[in-house]
């Protein structure tokens, strides 16, 4: 649409939405700023103007709650296309991938009938014990910028709303309600707002979810600063912005900011802060109903852009779920995002050919994962686990024998839902129902919980320990007499959840003692894992072929047998750094990780690859790391920095192996001499080339001014300063083959 069109259909929906602000009443417009049902907003009947149905979540639509109660409403029609998590996503580095899956995402949103999808998760990966690393994408700002755009786009092509989330810093679980991070500006702007920034300017996104946590005091659903100066007026924002599910702690604060819809677990909707205290607040004269007209305006602008009113309504797309042309795009995703982490000796892949007894060891062979973490949980329409896969590639002429290895405690499968429970005094209430107290019980409650958790782990791991005695004992006794053995094991959703954060990096369950028994046994064996953050992999010199996937959606299963058996070539890299060992971490060293109360990010830019830079900390596997079945030989860097402009960057990649594949060229900027302290190198750019066996390709790439800019402080903007930069093209942020200078005038 040409420019100017766009601008006269925007005015004209303004000034609807101006007509339709002054017949609403007070109540009506206070109807449309709160829950008034646990996942949807008031409607306004007379007038046409509907509800906003949301749904969490990043893995797919969940399924259908009860109005006022956290009890799944058991119908059988909610299942779903179970996607790959979000950690997954970016492990494929594939910027079209992120535009598929939000399209399907999207088109399973609007055919669940749903307006707004609580999706995606794009919080850095500052931590690797963060509970709900999972569902976000990344410890690189660029890395999630360059994702979230595509991703939000294709939600939104669907007629839904994408509700990024969480807005911002959602760091850590631990406390997570009440928790204050003291951020410097610097770091905020350079490293925990770029991928928001991305998602509201480059991918139009048109809701965002303010987070639980505060913000240098104040809580990110309040927070002026965040909302207004931030998000409205410097990145222009004009959507709407949503609270977490019980963000919102004061009435005037939620009211004089950018906050436009309140959302809660409680059922008592009126008593919201956003309900009757507003309206109060209002017919008192100490608020001005403007306010709240300004709210309904954003809210209404979403519904336009929805086509859930105006002209247009008739047009709406009906979306779809559980398409089978979903799955296939779901599969290709989980292909692409399992990451060959060792592979010595060409141990992979293996030949179907030459197994007639394979066997299977670990628990994460047989589970499934989509129904657990918290909000991203889902009704899957169906799972296939990596056992699955392997039995339903090989066929019936190969023995598979499955033992599992290790003991994994019983889930608890409460009657009540957890997020209830998480803020809920349970006490002779009915089920499901969430009820409020004041900040300082809720502190106690919470912390009651995460004392109760913590006791029933030490409880479990006696349990365990005494278990697996014997299973250690199968396994070993299994593994010597076949032709290959595949380990599958890694955590599940027990161990990382939204609520809490993991205690520690080890892999659960005496997993690391099971494989260096194995080890000792064979050198050969698989080593894969099921996971969504990093562990410790202590026995890693001794493992030939190490294979990572992070929770990749339904196919699971079909991808990992594929990648297995060669039929697939892995091509995923690390979206975050593996460290050796959890005391390597800044956040281990500083203690400023899943404290209660506060917790002050004094790392500053210095945490992931920029800190084991910068320290010259050698990680298990480095941020950007995968290996191929094949080879890849990079050269011929040219670099031609026009003035003032971009600078154009020119190599050759060539696949110098036997069989075809997918290479990541990742491209970092090193300043050279800088005069603001800067991490030792950044990424800023990176392609991924398909090759086939022998073939070249000479790859063209453009850095822009602003990709070799700090946040200047007393500027209060991003600078770029004249000078040398090395640009360093590499396969990983370790695996450096090419160096060249660029000189800014
Ligand atoms: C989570 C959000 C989720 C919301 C609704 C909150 O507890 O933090 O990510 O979208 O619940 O389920």
């Amino acid at each position: 649409m040409l420019k100017k069109e766009e601008k006269n259909n925007e005015k004209k929906r303004e000034k609807e939405i101006g007509k339709l602000i002054k017949k609403l009443t007070l109540d009506e417009k206070i109807a449309m700023i709160h829950g008034a049902s646990l996942f949807r907003s008031g409607a306004v009947e007379r007038l046409g103007i509907p509800a906003i149905e949301t749904s969490d979540g990043p893995m797919g639509v969940r399924a259908e709650f009860m109005d006022d109660r956290w009890i799944p409403s058991g119908n059988e029609d909610d299942m779903v296309s179970y996607l790959p998590s979000n950690s997954a996503l970016a492990s494929t580095w594939n910027t079209e991938l992120a535009h598929d899956m939000g399209c399907i995402l999207g088109a399973e949103t609007r055919g669940r009938g749903k307006d707004v999808i609580l999706a995606p998760g794009i919080n850095i990966k500052r931590d690797p014990l963060c509970g709900r690393n999972f569902e976000y994408m990344t410890e690189d700002p660029r890395l999630a910028a360059s994702l979230v755009v595509p991703f939000v786009k294709g939600v939104q092509e669907n007629d839904v709303a994408a509700c990024v989330k969480h807005f911002a810093a959602n760091v850590q679980e631990t406390d997570r309600l009440m928790v204050n991070e003291e951020i410097d500006e610097r770091t905020l702007y350079e490293i925990y707002l770029p991928a928001f920034r991305a998602a509201v300017q480059e991918g139009k996104a048109y809701s965002i979810m303010g987070a639980y946590n505060k913000i240098n005091g104040f809580h990110c659903c309040e927070n002026k600063r965040l909302l207004d100066e931030v998000l409205r007026k410097e990145w222009g924002f004009d959507g709407a912005v949503i609270s977490d599910w019980g963000g919102v702690h004061k009435t005037r604060e939620a009211a004089e900011c950018s906050m436009d819809l309140e959302m809660s677990v409680y059922s008592d909707f009126d008593e919201y802060k956003l309900a009757n205290p507003l309206k109060e607040l209002i017919q008192k004269g100490e608020i001005s109903e403007q306010l709240v007209d300004a709210k309904v305006r954003n809210l209404l602008r979403l519904m336009y852009r929805l086509k859930m009113i105006g002209s247009k309504k008739d047009s709406r797309k009906a979306g779809a779920y559980n398409v089978p042309a979903h799955r296939e795009m779901i599969l290709k995703t989980a292909q692409q995002s399992m990451i060959l982490l060792k592979n010595e000796k060409s141990l992979l892949p293996l030949d179907a050919k030459k197994i007639k007894k394979l066997v299977v060891i670990g628990a994460n062979a047989a589970k499934l994962h989509s129904n657990g973490g918290g909000s991203a949980e889902i009704k899957a329409l169906y799972e296939i686990c990596p056992l699955a896969g392997l039995k339903m590639y090989l066929g019936g002429n190969t023995e598979v024998k499955y033992v599992k290895g290790y003991h994994v405690p019983e889930e608890t499968t409460a009657e009540e839902n957890w997020q209830a429970t998480s803020l809920d005094e349970a006490q002779g209430l009915e089920i499901g129902q969430a009820v409020r107290t004041d900040e300082a019980g809720n502190y106690e409650r919470n912390r009651k919980g995460e004392e109760e958790r913590l006791a029933k782990i030490e409880r479990e791991k006696a349990e365990i320990h005494q278990k697996n005695e014997k299973l250690f004992a199968q396994a070993i006794e299994a593994a010597k007499e076949a032709d290959a053995v595949i380990f599958v094991g890694g955590m599940n959703h027990m161990i990382e959840c939204e609520g809490y954060d993991r205690s520690d990096m080890e892999l659960p369950y005496e997993q690391d003692i099971l494989i260096e028994e194995l080890l000792k046994v064979r050198k050969d064996i698989v080593l894969t894992f099921v996971g969504g953050s990093p562990v410790e992999m202590p026995w890693r010199d001794q493992a030939q072929a190490i294979l990572w996937s992070y929770y990749a959606g339904m196919e699971t299963g079909n991808a990992f047998a594929k990648i297995i058996f060669g039929e697939v070539n892995p091509s995923g890299r690390l979206p975050e750094t593996f460290p050796a060992k959890y005391e390597d971490c800044v956040t281990a060293k500083n203690g400023q990780f899943g404290v209660w109360g506060k917790i002050t990010l004094e790392e500053g830019l210095y945490y992931g690859y920029r800190y084991y830079d910068r320290q010259r900390i050698t990680p298990a596997f480095c941020f950007g790391h995968g290996l191929s079945y094949t080879n890849f030989e990079y050269s011929g860097l040219t670099l031609k920095a026009e003035k003032g402009k971009n600078v154009k960057l020119t190599f050759t990649v060539k696949n110098t192996g036997k069989r075809a594949g997918i290479e990541t060229a990742q491209v970092y900027i090193a300043p050279i001499a800088p005069q603001e302290d800067r991490p030792d190198k950044e990424l800023k750019a990176f392609t991924r080339v398909e090759l086939g066996a022998g073939r070249s390709k000479k790859v063209s790439l453009i850095l822009k001014q602003e990709d070799f800019a700090y946040f200047d402080v007393h500027l209060h903007k991003f600078i770029t300063d004249a000078g040398d930069y090395e640009i360093v093209v590499g396969a990983s942020c370790e695996d450096i083959r090419l160096r060249g200078i660029a000189t800014l005038s």
